[in-house]
């Protein structure tokens, strides 16, 4: 029988501003399944490249899909997407080459398409790994892929202070403007789902984020100091975080 507490949790946010490491200490918390989306982008991203792929080409990028089978595997709380069943994870995929051309495949419509089914499959995959919960983190999360989840979160910070965690991180990534290009593209756009909980992640240290959102997650409330405002026309992430 369907586990009727099993929760969906969305959780989207700018580059850098701490969603990765929110999700997955909430994940390992409440054990929930914890999918990055981003990394499949980015995973996607690796594959076209090496393809030779011109991402300006809807017909070469949809060839190219037509050729991929994607799978899951489990790993801890963790789930990893693999293209024909290969895994492709880690450095490969945060590197400066992929951090500057992820928005460009990202912003493809068929790419989008081809994740999408595959991202909504995996709530049968967490059900099916008896988790009691799936926590999803990415641009889209709360506005497309779960636009029913029990909870929207949506984390934000500074650009100074994305800048600095990406360069204690030893990356190259220009956060703002992949921010930027993220929010302008046309197929599910970067922005606030409606009424999604806000968080600045600031003057917060990690554990207090993931006591937050564990906090509401666990309680349904939320606290008065966090907005949880309606999406606004001007309200983009570049304009509201640079
Ligand atoms: O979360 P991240 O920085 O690793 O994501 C890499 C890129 O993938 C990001 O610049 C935009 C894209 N992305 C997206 O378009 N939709 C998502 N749900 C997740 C990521």
């Amino acid at each position: 029988m369907p586990d009727p507490d099993f929760k969906i949790i969305a959780l989207d946010g700018g580059a850098a501003s701490g969603k990765s490491s929110t999700s997955r200490g909430v994940a390992k918390r409440l054990n929930y399944l914890y999918v990055n989306s981003g990394a499949h982008y980015r995973t996607m991203t690796y594959f076209m490249l090496e393809a030779g792929i011109n991402h300006r080409s809807d017909e070469e990028i949809q060839a190219a899909l037509d050729k991929l089978t994607l799978s899951t595997q489990v790993e801890g709380n963790s789930s990893i997407m693999h293209i024909n069943g290969e895994a492709c994870a880690g450095e490969i995929i945060t590197s400066p080459e992929i951090n500057a051309n992820v928005s460009l495949f990202a912003a493809k419509r068929p790419i989008r398409s081809f994740l999408l089914e595959f991202q909504r499959a995996q709530v049968e995959v967490a059900r099916e790994h008896n988790f009691k919960g799936i926590i999803m983190e990415g641009r889209d999360i709360g506005t497309v892929i779960f636009p029913d989840a029990n909870f929207k979160f949506f984390l934000s910070a500074s650009a100074g202070v994305r800048e600095e965690r990406r360069e204690r991180e030893g990356q190259t990534d220009l956060v703002v403007q992949r921010d930027t290009l993220d929010a302008k593209r046309t197929t599910a756009p970067f922005v606030p789902a409606d009424h999604s909980i806000r968080i600045n992640t600031d003057t917060l240290d990690l554990q207090e984020v993931i006591d937050l959102v564990t906090g509401i997650i666990l309680t349904g409330r939320v606290p008065g100091t966090i907005t949880t405002q309606p999406f606004s026309k001007d309200d983009t992430p570049s304009a509201s975080e640079s």
